[in-house]
């Protein structure tokens, strides 16, 4: 057996695209199958332009899917079945076009809507020019697939990386092939557990038109909420309000969408006691005002005071609920003083370790892509570098792992 029985028995639906890195799926098809994989391709129309059908179904020892409805007898090729007979999708080549079409629903051929249909972990390898891969749209899509918890494999580290130089080339097949095998090795490491994470702001009404609110975009939270699913944990996914285009298709992530802090706290206190651990990514008001109008202010007056009440503190309480064999992650976001300030935090709120961010840092905190931590224990500090979130909530989940 060659590099492990990861993907021995794996069922992996192969999309290829009209890109001219299609001759590789070719040797992505021969080591899957080495492996003990069984692969059925879907290729796109401008796919079958770059390589023919025929090379990949001896390849694969299946017909390959490219239209709706099979050619020589009219049977209808059912995108849903694929969906969930796979065990992963990739597409490799994919073109600027099809991840465009992906990130926007574009269901125009059969690579798509099995895309769609797909309730497996999908990965996805671009191939273009550095201009189209450059280009803010292709990145803005690809940002929008990984958020939506699909896999991104490029050559180098972290797509999100400010620098482009020689991206957009197809990742090597023998590199598409080993994320395959060491996302099925640590795939069920979780398996069994439930981990509540909270992301997002929280919305403190102060009339029906206005509230107080914060930057937080719940970008770190649904990376946390992702990572921890695709290694085989069962997610409650508590979150504030964010973008609408903040979506998880994870089957083990069940969301909660709340409002305001005390929302966010009645949700937590009813999930916590049945959890093995709990990520607090949330940045919750600590205030809210006192008094909600309940008709849109007027203004009137040359000042205007509200008074504010303290929130629930979530984490503190949660802190307080712990039971042997729980534990319990905190954040902390600061501008000075970052390490005595989260040793406090770590202490009050009785967190296992907390992830502290600075904001001095450039690319850490809010609506970045990127974020640069440190991960802190009462006793021990560990500095990583600057990542792509994705990265982030990996490094994250594994010291949760270690715990
Ligand atoms: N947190 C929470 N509920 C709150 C406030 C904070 O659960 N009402 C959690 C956050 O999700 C984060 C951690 O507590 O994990 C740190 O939040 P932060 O607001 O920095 O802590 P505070 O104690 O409110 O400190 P500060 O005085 O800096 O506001």
């Amino acid at each position: 057996m060659i590099g492990g029985y990861m993907l021995q028995g794996k069922k992996i639906v192969l999309g290829i695209t009209g890109s001219i890195a299609a001759y590789k799926s070719c040797l992505i098809i021969r080591q899957l199958v080495k492996r003990g994989a069984e692969v059925q391709v879907v290729i796109t129309p401008a796919g079958k332009e770059f390589i023919t059908p025929i090379t990949l179904s001896a390849l694969t020892s299946k017909p390959v899917v490219s239209d709706f409805f099979a050619q020589r007898d009219g049977t209808w090729h059912s995108h849903v079945d694929l969906g969930l007979w796979a065990d992963a999708m990739v597409i490799a080549p994919a073109t600027a076009s099809t991840i465009g079409k992906m990130a926007n629903g574009v269901a125009d051929n059969m690579l798509i809507t099995t895309y769609l249909s797909m309730k497996a972990p999908v990965f996805i390898a671009p191939a273009m020019d550095l201009d189209m891969y450059a280009h803010p749209s292709t990145q803005q899509n690809l940002k929008t697939l990984q958020s939506y918890g699909n896999h991104i494999i490029e050559p180098g580290t972290g797509f999100l990386a400010s620098k482009l130089e020689g991206k957009g080339r197809m990742e090597e097949p023998e590199n598409i092939v080993a994320c395959l095998e060491k996302f099925f090795a640590q795939k069920e490491s979780m398996k069994g557990k439930k981990v509540l994470i909270t992301a997002g702001p929280t919305y403190e009404k102060i009339d029906p038109v206005r509230f107080i609110g914060n930057y937080s975009s719940g970008k770190m939270g649904f990376a946390l909420a992702n990572e921890c699913a695709n290694r085989g944990a069962q997610v409650e996914f508590v979150c504030g309000p964010v973008s609408s285009a903040m979506q998880v298709s994870h089957p083990n992530i069940h969301r909660t969408d709340v409002e305001s802090a005390q929302e966010m706290f009645e949700a937590c206190k009813t999930l916590y006691p049945s959890m093995d651990s709990a990520i607090l990514c949330a940045a919750v008001a600590d205030f809210a005002p006192e008094t909600v109008a309940v008709q849109k202010m007027k203004r009137t007056g040359d000042d205007l005071v509200i008074r504010l009440k303290p929130n629930p503190d979530i984490a503190a309480l949660l802190g307080q609920m712990k039971k042997n064999g729980q534990t319990l992650v905190g954040f902390a976001l600061e501008t000075n003083d970052e390490e005595s300030n989260a040793q406090s935090k770590l202490k009050k709120k009785n967190f296992d370790f907390i992830v502290l961010n600075s904001l001095r840092d450039e690319g850490a905190g809010f609506r970045t892509d990127t974020n640069k931590i440190s991960i802190i224990t009462s006793n021990t500090k560990k500095d990583y570098p600057l990542k792509t979130k994705g990265e982030v909530a990996k490094d994250i989940v594994d010291e949760l792992e270690c715990l």
